[in-house]
């Protein structure tokens, strides 16, 4: 199964394929996983952030190889998402905008989840948590890619900021062999 499929089954488990779920993907690129989610969840209503082509000087200054793409075709990946989507217009919104700044524009404890795969930087993943785990619902929760996953530099980041943050909210974090991290939130508990 891949990454996509784990995070699919994830959700399916807990709220069934025909919830009214609400999601947000911090880290968009070609939109294949929001493409993904928003076919297998027919009521899915899905927020899309994403730099895309905007600036973006400290994704630009880490070894992701998508960070190195030229403003075109950072540019070409919003319009590819926005293609690969449009069968679910209605149910999908994409911003253009950086996180964890974007999380400003979204409302506290509203979120089943929030899929964080933006800047895989150490730094940057510890600050993409803070901020969007305040939007996330009692009982439901934030996952991350790459947990795990030795591909370089670039990666190394993403467990170690997990961990640290888990264990700073009090919770633990699950994970798959195909290094997707979730973490839930208790039903009783507030931003
Ligand atoms: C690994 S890709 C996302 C892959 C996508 N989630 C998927 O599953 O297909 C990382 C994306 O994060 C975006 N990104 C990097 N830093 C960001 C930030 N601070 N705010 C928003 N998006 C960011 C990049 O433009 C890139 O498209």
């Amino acid at each position: 199964m891949s990454y996509r499929g784990t995070i699919g089954k994830l959700l399916e488990d807990r709220w069934g394929k025909l919830a009214e779920i609400r999601g947000v993907e911090v880290g968009v690129n070609e939109g294949v996983t929001s493409a993904y989610l928003l076919e297998r969840f027919p009521l899915l209503r899905l927020d899309m952030i994403d730099t895309f082509s905007a600036v973006n000087p400290d994704y630009e200054a880490t070894s992701d190889p998508l960070a190195s793409r030229s403003r075109q075709e950072k540019y070409e990946a919003m319009v590819r998402a926005s293609k690969l989507t449009s069968f679910a217009h209605r149910r999908r919104d994409i911003f253009v905008r950086q996180s964890p700044e974007a999380a400003e524009f979204y409302p506290d404890l509203f979120y089943d989840f929030v899929f964080v795969d933006a800047n895989h930087e150490l730094g940057a993943v510890l600050k993409d948590s803070w901020a969007w785990w305040p939007k996330v619902k009692p009982g439901g929760l934030l996952i991350w890619h790459d947990y795990g996953n030795d591909q370089g530099d670039w990666t190394r980041g993403v467990k170690m900021a997990v961990d640290r943050f888990v264990s700073e909210v009090g919770r633990t974090v699950d994970h798959s062999d195909d290094y997707v991290a979730w973490c839930s939130r208790a039903e009783a508990e507030v931003a």
